[in-house]
């Protein structure tokens, strides 16, 4: 958690402000919020000051009756300053080292890590200085989050570039900005989600995964500085940002996609549900129902995970297992079937764990004999503690 100064400029987003700062609160996050004369013509100081749960720094209050000076204080206090939403102006002025306000002279005064939420017209952001101004910022360490494409706020603007991160996406990305990067240099392939074999155009076997496992340890590992492939099955989870995503829906779309990166790969995280079992006849056309039995006759799919074991090299292989009752022993054994590293077991009909929840309850069992039981926690943390393994065996 992190000493964060949230600086608001004069933009409409500027009404977003009381939202972030309570979700900055909420992650335990400690904030402090300045304002500018112009943002506080689209929100008052009182919302802000509510959000924040504490004053705020304004234009008047820049030089205390004391003597002390506010930009100097507000700059040593803060280990990272927001600017959100980030007016062109402000931009300009931090890549210029002008320091004739309050948040420039902060900036100046020697702000240890600064990111920028641009909001602006779109003819404004796509400006050669603005984007001059906008590299040179990078150039100098700062981070840029966004803008999006989307809505525009001025009346009858319609869409375009320039468009304010909403703040929970603003969140992630200060929380990507602020893990280390133990993980650079790691080229990660993940899969994610569930298959679906089709019987004919409308109807397909499928299993209830939910792919945020999946989805979870490729953020996590994006967020440590890894570069990282998901291959995903249908979700309804969004793409999540700085990952490549490749879509696929059946088991040998799957296969496809993972085989033609894996000489890319230095480590697989293989969570996606792949199903064993696929129809023998797929029908072009939708079938019509029949009032007689039906029987199914189902091909065995490939296993995936099984055929990069066979050909593993250096990489680092994860896998997942679903068990019931003795799962210990039968996890042990696909560990070593599948030439793993580690195998991730989790465990079928527990409350509140497993497909489709936020947490998980796992046990991770490890080439080297190891086994960890962990307590039940958050799919993001659990994609943690594996990529710290995956880390081990990598640099090992
Ligand atoms: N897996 C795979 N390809 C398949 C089936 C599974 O790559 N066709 C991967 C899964 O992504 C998971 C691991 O293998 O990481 C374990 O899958 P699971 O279905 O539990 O194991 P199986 O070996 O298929 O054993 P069983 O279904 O009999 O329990």
């Amino acid at each position: 958690m992190a000493r964060v100064l949230v600086a608001v400029t004069g933009g409409v987003a500027a009404i977003k402000a009381p939202h972030l700062l309570r979700l900055l609160r909420a992650q335990g996050h400690e904030v402090r919020v300045l304002a500018t004369p112009r943002a506080l013509e689209f929100i008052t100081p009182l919302s802000l000051a509510v959000a924040a749960g504490g004053e705020v720094a304004t234009e008047e209050a820049w030089f205390r009756p004391d003597g002390r000076a506010l930009h100097i204080e507000l700059a040593r206090w803060a280990e990272v300053v927001l600017v959100a939403p980030a007016t062109a102006d402000a931009m300009a002025k931090a890549a210029l080292g002008l320091a004739d306000d309050l948040l420039s002279a902060t900036l100046l005064a020697g702000a240890k890590r600064v990111a920028w939420a641009p909001a602006m017209n779109e003819a404004m952001w796509l400006a050669p200085k603005t984007q001059e101004h906008a590299r040179t910022l990078e150039a100098m360490g700062h981070a840029l989050f966004g803008p999006a494409y989307g809505p525009l706020a001025a009346v009858g603007e319609g869409e375009g570039w320039g468009r304010m991160l909403e703040p929970e996406e603003l969140l992630e990305r200060l929380q990507a900005l602020l893990t280390p990067k133990d993980l650079k240099g790691l080229k990660l392939l993940v899969s994610a989600g569930p298959t679906r074999e089709y019987l004919d155009p409308v109807r397909f076997l499928s299993n209830p995964s939910s792919g945020r496992m999946g989805y979870a340890v490729a953020e996590a590992a994006r967020d440590r500085g890894a570069e990282v492939v998901l291959v995903s099955g249908p979700t309804t989870l969004p793409a999540p940002w700085g990952v490549e995503v490749v879509r696929v829906e059946s088991a040998l779309e799957m296969r496809e996609a993972i085989l033609g990166r894996y000489s890319w790969a230095q480590a697989v995280v293989m969570a996606a549900a792949v199903a064993d079992y696929r129809p023998a006849e797929v029908s072009r056309e939708k079938e019509p129902k029949v009032a007689a039995e039906k029987v199914l006759r189902l091909l065995p799919n490939p296993d995936i995970l099984k055929e990069l074991g066979e050909n593993k090299g250096p990489r680092v292989l994860v896998g997942f297992a679903m068990e019931t009752g003795e799962g210990l022993a039968r996890a042990k054994e696909k560990l070593l079937r599948k030439n793993l590293d580690l195998i991730v077991l989790n465990w079928v009909n527990r409350e509140g764990v497993g497909f489709g929840s936020l947490e998980n309850e796992v046990v991770l069992l490890l080439r080297d004999g190891r086994v960890l039981e962990l307590p039940r926690m958050k799919k993001r943390q659990v994609a943690d503690r594996i990529l710290d393994l995956v880390k081990e065996f990598w640099k090992g």
